[in-house]
C-alpha cells in the first residue's frame, strides 16, 4: 500500500476547500485543483461533502491487552479507533499485569507497532499494581522505550494525597502529567454505581455523590500549585468539578508555573442518569451518568475552553462482566467508534462548537497534553498525514453487532447521528475506510 495519495475537494477543518496531496506519509501541498502526478489512481480520493480533519487523538482508552484479552486487544481496540477516526489512542494502565514497570510499558507500546492501526501510547500507573501506596517506576517508564508522559491508576483514585504529592513531584521533572480518577473512595465507595439523589433512592442503588469527585479535583489542583507540576482530570463529569477547574485555571495562568487540564467523555456529554432507571448494566459507569444540569455545563464548558478534551474511556468488557444484575456489573462503555458522532451532534450540529473546534478537543489538545509531536499537528505542510474524512451529513444508527471492538457493551445502539468518519489514514497509510 503508498503512503501517498489526494484528496480532492474536502473541506478543510469544515472551512475552506482544498486538495491535500500526501506524499510518503507527509502532507506535501495544499491548494485548489492540484494535479494527481505520481498519485496511483486509487489512491485519489473524491472528498466532496466531506470535512477533513487532523487524526483524532484519545487520552483515554482501555485496550485490555495483556490480560483480558476475551474484552478486547490492542489490535481489536486499535480497529475500533481507527473506525472512529483516531491515529493515536493512549492504553490506561490497569491491565494484567498492571503497566506499572518500564518493561510492561514497552509491551503494549510493541503490541500498538505490531498491530500498526493507530500509535498505541501506554500510560503508566501511578502506583504498583494500582494499589495507591508505592509509586511505580515512573521514571523508567519515562526513559523507556514506550516515552510514557502520562501516568494514571484509573479505574481507582490516587486516594492518599501524599502519594498524589510525591507524583507529581516526580513528573514535574521530566514534564510528565498525572492524570487522576477523581472518587474520593469514603465518600463513593467500589459498589457506588449510580448518582446519588431521588433515583439512587428509588432504584436503591447505593449512590455516587458529585462532591466525591469535586473534593478530588480540588485537593489535586492545590497540590500541583504547590508541587509546580502538571494535573489532569480524567472523566469530568459535574458542574461542582467544572466550577473548580475554571477556578484552578485562572490561579495557573496567574502563577504560571503549574497546569490542570480535564477531558470530558462523549457519554457524560449526552446521556443522563434516568437511563438507569430501567437497571441496564450497559448504562453503568464510573463515573456515572449525572442528571441533565452537570450535562448542560460539561458541554459549556468544552465549548469555553474549562475543559479542554474529549475522551472515550473506552472499556470494553465481556458479556460474562456485564450482562449482571446491576450492582455486580463491571463499569464502562464502549467510546472509540462512535464519539465523532456524539460530539459533533451535541456539540458542532447545535452550534456550539466549529469543526475546527472539534478538531482542537479531539486531536491538537490531546495530543500536546500527552507529549505526542507527531499526533494532532493540524492540516499543514510538512505535517504527518494523520488525517480523518468525515460525512458532516451522514444518517447512521448505531449497530453494536457492527462493531470492530470484541465487546457489544454499547450504549449508543440503535440510536441515530448525523455524522460519521469514512476514513482515516495514518502517516497517509488507509486504516480504515477509504
Ligand atoms: O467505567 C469505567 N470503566 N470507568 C473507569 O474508570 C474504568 C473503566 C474500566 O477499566 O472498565
Amino acid at each position: 500500500m503508498s503512503a501517498s495519495l489526494l484528496v480532492r475537494g474536502a473541506s478543510l477543518l469544515g472551512d475552506t476547500t482544498a486538495d491535500v496531496r500526501v506524499v510518503e506519509g507527509v502532507i506535501a501541498e495544499i491548494g485548489p485543483g492540484l494535479d494527481a502526478d505520481g498519485i496511483e489512481p486509487g489512491d485519489v480520493v473524491d472528498g466532496d461533502g466531506l470535512v477533513l480533519l487532523p487524526g483524532l487523538v484519545d487520552l483515554h482508552t482501555h485496550l485490555r491487552q495483556p490480560g483480558r484479552e476475551d474484552a478486547e486487544t490492542v489490535r481489536t481496540g486499535s480497529c475500533a479507533a481507527a473506525a472512529g477516526g483516531y491515529t493515536a489512542v493512549l492504553a490506561m494502565a490497569n491491565t494484567s499485569p498492571v503497566t506499572d514497570t518500564a518493561e510492561a510499558a514497552e509491551h503494549v507500546f510493541d503490541l500498538g507497532r505490531a498491530a500498526g492501526l493507530v500509535d498505541v501510547q501506554p500510560v503508566g500507573a501511578v502506583t504498583k499494581g494500582l494499589a495507591g501506596e508505592e509509586l511505580a517506576e515512573l521514571g523508567l517508564m519515562h526513559r523507556s522505550r514506550a516515552g510514557v508522559q502520562v501516568f494514571s491508576d484509573d479505574g481507582k483514585c490516587v486516594a492518599d494525597p501524599r502519594v498524589m504529592r510525591r507524583a507529581l513531584e516526580y513528573v514535574r521533572a521530566f514534564g510528565g502529567v498525572v492524570s487522576q480518577h477523581a472518587q474520593d473512595p469514603s465518600l463513593a465507595g467500589p459498589s457506588a454505581c449510580c448518582h446519588e439523589g431521588e433515583l439512587s433512592g428509588r432504584l436503591g442503588l447505593p449512590g455516587w455523590p458529585g462532591i466525591a469527585e469535586e473534593v478530588i479535583v480540588a485537593r489535586d489542583v492545590m497540590l500541583a500549585r504547590h508541587t509546580g507540576s502538571r494535573v489532569h482530570v480524567a472523566h469530568a463529569s459535574t458542574a461542582g468539578t467544572v466550577e473548580v477547574i475554571r477556578w484552578a485555571k485562572a490561579q495557573a495562568e496567574k502563577d504560571g508555573h503549574w497546569s490542570v487540564t480535564a477531558e470530558v467523555t462523549p457519554h457524560h456529554l449526552l446521556l443522563t442518569t434516568d437511563l438507569l432507571a430501567g437497571y441496564d448494566p450497559t448504562f453503568k459507569v464510573n463515573p456515572p451518568l449525572r442528571p441533565q444540569e452537570d450535562v448542560e455545563a460539561l458541554r459549556e464548558a468544552l465549548a469555553d475552553g474549562t475543559i479542554d478534551a474529549v475522551a472515550t474511556d473506552h472499556a470494553p468488557h465481556a458479556r460474562h462482566d456485564k450482562e449482571h444484575a446491576f450492582v455486580d456489573a463491571a463499569f464502562g462503555m464502549l467510546g472509540l467508534e462512535t464519539a465523532l458522532s456524539v460530539v459533533a451532534s451535541v456539540m458542532v450540529e447545535t452550534g456550539r462548537m466549529t469543526w475546527a473546534d472539534l478538531a482542537r478537543v479531539m486531536s491538537s489538545t490531546p495530543a500536546a497534553i500527552a507529549g505526542l509531536g507527531e499526533q494532532g499537528r493540524g492540516l499543514e505542510v510538512g505535517a504527518p498525514a494523520n488525517l480523518v474524512l468525515v460525512d458532516p451529513s451522514a444518517d447512521v444508527t448505531v449497530d453494536r453487532d457492527a462493531s470492530l471492538s470484541l465487546s457489544r457493551n454499547n450504549p449508543w445502539h440503535g440510536r441515530q447521528f448525523g455524522a460519521a468518519v469514512r476514513a482515516t489514514y495514518l502517516r497517509g497509510q488507509p486504516t480504515f475506510g477509504a
